[in-house]
């Protein structure tokens, strides 16, 4: 090799170092204040989450879903320490979960996932006491006939009971009833608990709550939940409890997608349940990258991931101008790689809900969420 080419090569080398050494140097610094990483190589270099930018003090307390196998995952469990502040059982605290034979409780799984929040100083969402689904038959029966109401309400009542005693101190509020109202044109779902009961169930669950931790948030959740024919029912129903002092916070589940609902939906929903004095909890949060049943599978396009960031940026920047009214917002998962709407409402189409990735990576919609 002659001189002219290892100068040559020398040349090249030193422009290669000096083009490298600028690019980092010309990346926002991200360490300090409120500068806010914008991409994953500044994400990489900082420590704090989304509980950081979403002060609980200032804002409202961050959740996910989680299942017992979640802690245990290495990846998820340092995700889970980093952004959130809350966590609530995904299936682990429905009553097929903890009491799938009458008199048998199940308190296993829970309990890991409460454990896991204490030792991280987590909040616990309890989710849920009452509700159509995940209740075992037996609830219903009284051998072969169907049981009279007084006995269903009376396993209702043990039921909130013995669960809420077993989680005093540390489960700090509780969806009590779970999806009671209609998506027709009947007030209430005719579920076995209102065709036993009528709407006395509902009624008498919050009666037992109340009266097992008086300390405890009693929230309603339920879905389409800014849908105006049925918010307005649900509006009827959270009114009627709250004059009896049966609940403190409505839960809006906040299963949407990248283009539904709408600014104005969302808005004046929270508005019509802001204005019966209680909180407002979002907790269930997963924003479909589907708009219906019938859209074929696809990947997580550019153009999904844009589409995804702006319609988490048009929520989130609704939930801030809530604050104080909003005391939490859950996510109905942790990242991409496990959701429940991988298999609902449609079996085996692969979905892509949430902030984080299939790999745990933040996706746009953490940037635009976290840069406001
Ligand atoms: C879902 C869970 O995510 C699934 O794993 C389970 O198979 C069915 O239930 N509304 C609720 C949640 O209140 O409890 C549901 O969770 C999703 C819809």
């Amino acid at each position: 090799m002659n001189r002219i080419s290892i100068s040559f090569l020398l040349l090249c080398t030193l422009t290669i170092g000096a083009c490298s050494k600028s690019d980092t140097a010309t990346e926002p610094p991200v360490v300090a204040g409120n500068t806010r990483p914008a991409n994953l190589s500044q994400y990489n270099k900082v420590t704090a989450g989304l509980k950081d930018y979403f002060t609980a003090g200032e804002y409202f307390t961050m959740g996910a879903a989680i299942t017992p196998s979640t802690v245990d995952n290495t990846d998820a469990s340092k995700l889970l320490k980093r952004h959130f502040n809350s966590l609530t059982a995904e299936n682990g605290m429905k009553w097929s979960s903890l009491q799938p034979n009458e008199g048998t409780f199940k308190f296993a799984d829970a309990d890991k996932i409460v454990a896991f929040a204490q030792a991280n100083n987590m909040k616990v969402r309890g989710h849920t006491l009452c509700w159509h689904n995940q209740s075992p038959d037996w609830i219903f029966k009284n051998g072969t006939a169907t049981a009279s109401k007084e006995l269903v309400l009376q396993r209702l009542r043990t039921h909130i009971t013995t669960v809420m005693n077993h989680f005093k101190g540390k489960v700090y509020c509780w969806d009590v009833v779970n999806e009671a109202i209609d998506d027709g044109s009947n007030i209430y779902k005719a579920t076995n608990w209102y065709n036993i009961c009528g709407e006395d169930y509902i009624i008498e669950a919050f009666k037992a709550a109340r009266l097992a931790d008086p300390a405890a948030k009693l929230f309603y959740n339920d879905y389409s939940e800014v849908s105006p024919a049925k918010r307005d029912k649900i509006y009827d129903l959270l009114k009627k409890l709250k004059a009896q002092n049966l609940v403190d916070g409505m839960g809006m589940q906040g299963h949407w997608n990248i283009n539904y609902p709408s600014n104005q939906l969302l808005s004046d929903a929270l508005e019509k349940y802001k204005s019966l004095g209680i909180e407002i909890q979002v907790n269930e949060l997963d924003v479909s990258v589907y708009n219906t049943n019938t859209d074929p599978q696809t990947t997580f396009t550019s153009w999904l991931e844009q589409n995804q960031a702006t319609a988490y940026g048009r929520y989130f920047n609704i939930f801030r101008s809530y604050k104080g009214t909003i005391t939490g917002v859950t996510f109905w998962g942790v990242a991409d790689n496990h959701t429940w709407l991988d298999n609902f409402p449609v079996t085996g189409r692969k979905n892509y809900p949430f902030l984080f990735d299939t790999a745990y990576n933040p996706k746009q919609a953490y940037f635009t969420v976290i840069n406001f």
